[in-house]
């Protein structure tokens, strides 16, 4: 079975769509420094009528629609106020997601009032997916910590690098090295296709989470609900649900980066100037220390990953698994070592 990005779909309970306000909470807090960014730093033909707007893995909202509608809003601002606004202008955006996306949900649930034309494009982000200089501001929240594939040797329990954990715990450097050189690559990728895409002075928005330096990803809240999410399918492989050599090669395609880090792989990509590269504090930043909002949390993001290797079945009972595990944890993550969030302004040279 091929490995899914794919959040856990629908619209029930414990569903992306429905479980997605920690992801939601960066969006909303960044809202005024895109909007400042797209008034200073976007420099498109302000003559033109027709605004091309992606959000690369978009996965259901209501995530993905606030992220297009706070660009909506900030690009007819920006269009009054060069007086430009002489014609309708019309909006075109493009939902980009793996094609194993929950499309029908984010179609049905396109918000009912919105003034913008709809097109969804499955693919691969760290692919060409959109029509050469034809983006005008391009989205990307929550998405780039995916890696394409995972390295092939820490898979192998035969090398030296073969990694016992299901994630880069950040303790092993050659581990770290190994996940760092596939993120270097499909970074770079992801923003060579995004340049291709682009016209120039066209903005490039990237939201999500990087760790603080010095701080290692097993010592974060998240770091440590994924070490819980490799100890409880390990109690499944000790009851025989799934086999314990299929585990030991079983690695997320997640790599958490250092800000450092990404800032070095933009500045080498060499087709943008960075506007901005801010670090965000929010009231909500904190996920609740609630095993039930953990577990659901964490089972719509990683669980779709489970699902895609051992079945749902599988995924179901780890994840009973990890509630329990959870209620003991709580003591542990409230000493969790503190992550980042950031939001990145790219402009197309
Ligand atoms: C955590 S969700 C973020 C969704 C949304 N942007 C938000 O902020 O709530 C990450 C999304 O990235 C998508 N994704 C991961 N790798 C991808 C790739 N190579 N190409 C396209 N989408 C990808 C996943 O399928 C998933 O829907």
């Amino acid at each position: 079975m091929s490995t899914s990005f794919a959040m856990i779909d629908g619209e029930g309970p414990e569903s992306y769509q429905k479980h997605s306000k920690y992801q939601g909470g960066l969006l909303e807090a960044a809202k005024e420094k895109i909007n400042e960014a797209i008034s200073m730093k976007l420099d498109i033909d302000f003559t033109s009528n027709l605004v091309n707007i992606a959000d690369f893995g978009c996965s259901t909202g209501p995530n993905t629609f606030r992220a297009v509608q706070t660009i909506i809003d900030a690009v007819e601002h920006n269009y009054y106020l060069k007086e430009s606004y002489l014609h309708e202008t019309e909006f075109q955006v493009f939902f980009n997601d793996s094609s194993n996306n929950d499309f029908n949900t984010l179609f049905e649930t396109l918000p009912p009032a919105r003034k913008y034309f709809v097109i969804g494009v499955p693919g691969s982000f760290f692919g060409h997916v959109l029509p050469r200089r034809s983006l005008h501001v391009g989205v990307s929240s929550y998405s780039l910590h995916f890696v394409s594939k995972i390295p092939k040797e820490i898979k192998d329990r035969d090398s030296h690098v073969w990694n016992k954990d299901i994630h880069c715990t950040g303790f092993s450097k050659e581990v770290v090295k190994a996940y760092l050189d596939q993120y270097k690559i499909d970074m770079g990728s992801f923003l060579n296709a995004r340049a291709q895409e682009l016209v120039s002075g066209g903005l490039l928005l990237l939201l999500g989470s990087c760790l603080p330096n010095g701080v290692q990803m097993s010592e974060t809240l998240n770091g440590m609900m994924i070490d819980c999410i490799g100890s409880s399918l390990n109690d499944i492989a000790k009851e025989s649900l799934i086999d314990q050599e299929k585990l030991d090669t079983f690695k997320l395609p997640i790599y958490v980066a250092y800000a450092g880090e990404i800032n070095q792989i933009i500045d080498d990509n060499g087709c943008y100037t960075i506007e901005k590269f801010d670090i965000i504090s929010y009231e909500n930043e904190e996920i609740p220390l609630d095993p039930d909002f953990l577990t659901v949390s964490f089972k719509v993001t990683i669980g779709g990953i489970v699902s895609s290797q051992f079945g749902r079945h599988v995924m179901e009972k780890t994840f009973e698994v990890v509630k329990t595990k959870t209620q003991e944890m709580i003591p542990q993550l409230a000493n969790a070592r503190p992550g980042m969030q950031y939001l990145i302004v790219l402009r197309r040279i």
